[in-house]
């Protein structure tokens, strides 16, 4: 194999790729522990590479992730981007756990379809936020045109994402309202504001630092 050089370092960008990419990955894996309850193994990839994808296209770095706040829409809001994303994902998986078990019979549910949706739901924000002068998240140029539900499924389908998680990701927010929601999507879409709604009244808020 002729090792491909790049001209300027001198390096082997055969070796530098891999890498690189091995890192993406860990990056990854640090901020989504939850990944690993995909139990479809294709799917689990798929997840990663969209969410890599994201980081590798964003104005973000994933440690702004744990920093910014999860809205725009709710002052001095105390949750972060990846404890709100998180939470999600937990309730949405014990939500479809608990349905499951009581109503199972008459409404099967994809577990590994509502963790992955729930997963993938904001990663288009990575693509819709970017830092201001004053290290503040805001809404950036692109962000305005293409909210993250839209900008979410289109990186999903570059990697390979099923319609069905692809579903999830565009009808998680009210864009979705005026979509016929999946009940992976419906479970996802209350998760969400299950985890956004209380913010919105101030008087529930009680920061303990
Ligand atoms: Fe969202």
């Amino acid at each position: 194999m002729i090792p491909i050089v790049d001209a300027a370092s001198g390096w082997q960008l055969a070796l530098v790729v891999p890498i690189t990419s091995r890192f993406m990955r860990e990056t990854v894996k640090k901020l989504w522990p939850e990944i690993d309850w995909i139990e479809n193994a294709d799917l689990r990839e798929q997840v990663t590479q969209t969410w890599i994808k994201a980081l590798e296209r964003s104005p973000l770095e994933a440690e702004d992730l744990a920093q910014i706040p999860f809205t725009l829409l709710v002052q001095n809001c105390p949750i972060t981007f990846m404890e709100h994303k998180r939470c999600v994902v937990h309730i949405a998986r014990e939500s479809a756990k608990a349905m499951q078990v009581f109503m199972g019979r008459a409404l099967p549910i994809d577990i590994d379809a509502v963790i992955a949706g729930a997963i993938l739901a904001d990663v288009g924000k990575l693509l819709e936020y970017e830092l201001g002068p004053d290290r503040k998240s805001r809404q950036s140029e692109r962000g305005e045109a293409l909210r993250h539900p839209f900008t979410g499924v289109a990186l999903a389908l570059e990697c390979g994402v099923p319609d069905s998680v692809c579903h999830i990701i565009a009808a998680h927010a009210a864009e979705g309202d005026l979509v016929k929601r999946t009940t992976e999507a419906l479970i996802v879409h209350h998760a969400d504001f299950m985890a956004f709604l209380p913010f919105k009244n101030p008087k529930n808020i009680k920061v303990k630092y």
